[in-house]
C-alpha cells in the first residue's frame, strides 16, 4: 500500500476464528490466528484509513489505532459487522466464521456419565455474512467495496481456481482472496497460524487475478493496494 491511498476511507476488518458455545466452559472453534486479518488492519492504517477491527479471538495484538470491537460468536459478528457496515467505504470479511453452530447452548457443563448414552451435538446454519453484507449494500453506499476470502482445496490448481471462480460469482463480493492450499499439502498447516500466506486475488469486475506472496502484511499490503485502486476507478 502507499501512504494516503485511503486517506479519508473508513475500513471495517473482521479477523479471527468465531467460537460457538456449548456450554458455559466448552466451544467450537477453527484453528485461525487472525493475523492476516490484525496485517490487513495495519495495512488499512498505514494507508491512511480510518480501521474497524472487528474480532474474535487473537494469536496476535491487533493495532491499538484500530477502533476495536471484541466478540466471539458467528452472530455476535453479524450484528457488529452489519451495524458497522453503515458507515464502511471498505468491508474485508478476513474473519473464520463458524458454518454452523451447536442448536442449543446447555445453561450447566455437559456431564460425562460412565454408563449413559453418549452426548450427540446438533448443528444448525450460521448465516453467511458476507452474502448478506452484499444484499443490503445501501443505495446510498453503491460504491461500498466487500472484500471475502477463501480457502480453496482442489484435485489441481486449474480445479481450485474454477471453484473460487464460481465462489466469487456466488457471494458477491467485489474481490475474493483465495488462499492456495495445493494437493498433497498440509492445507490446514500451509494456511492456519503461519507468517507468510500465499494468495490470488480474483476480481467481480473480470480483471486479471493478482498473485501475492510473502509475509501476511506484504500479501495485506497489495490487497489494500488493489482496494484502492478500484476505489478510485469507481468513484471516477
Ligand atoms: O463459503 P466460505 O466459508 O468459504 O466463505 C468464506 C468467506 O465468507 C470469508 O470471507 C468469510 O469471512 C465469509 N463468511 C461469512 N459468513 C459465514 C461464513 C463465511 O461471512 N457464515
Amino acid at each position: 500500500a502507499e501512504p494516503g491511498e485511503l486517506a479519508g476511507r473508513h475500513v471495517l476488518i473482521t479477523a479471527g476464528g468465531t467460537r460457538e458455545p456449548l456450554d458455559p466452559v466448552r466451544y467450537l472453534g477453527n484453528k485461525s490466528s487472525g493475523k492476516q486479518g490484525v496485517a490487513l488492519a495495519e495495512a488499512a492504517l498505514a494507508a491512511g484509513a480510518q480501521v474497524t477491527l472487528i474480532h474474535a479471538p487473537l494469536d496476535v495484538a491487533p493495532p491499538a489505532t484500530a477502533r476495536l470491537q471484541p466478540i466471539e460468536t458467528a452472530l455476535e459478528l453479524r450484528a457488529a459487522t452489519l451495524a458497522a457496515a453503515a458507515t464502511a467505504d471498505v468491508i474485508i470479511m478476513a474473519a473464520a466464521v463458524a458454518d454452523f453452530r451447536p442448536a442449543t447452548i446447555s445453561t450447566g457443563k455437559i456431564k460425562k456419565r460412565d454408563h449413559g448414552e453418549d452426548p450427540v451435538i446438533t448443528l444448525v446454519r450460521n448465516p453467511d455474512i458476507l452474502v448478506e453484507l452484499v444484499a443490503h449494500r445501501s443505495a446510498q453506499n453503491q460504491q461500498q467495496l466487500i472484500v471475502g476470502f477463501a480457502a480453496e482445496t482442489g484435485d489441481d490448481e486449474a480445479d481450485a481456481r474454477t471453484y473460487a471462480q464460481a465462489k466469487l460469482r456466488r457471494k458477491g463480493c467485489d474481490l475474493l482472496v483465495v488462499n492456495e492450499v495445493g494437493p498433497g499439502e498440509s492445507g490446514s498447516e500451509r494456511v492456519f497460524g503461519q507468517d507468510n500466506n500465499h494468495v490470488e486475488i480474483l476480481s467481480l469486475d473480470g480483471s486479471s487475478p493478482v498473485q501475492s506472496a510473502g509475509s501476511k502484511r506484504q500479501v495485506a499490503d497489495v490487497v489494500v493496494h488493489l482496494i484502492a485502486q478500484k476505489l478510485g476507478k469507481n468513484s471516477q
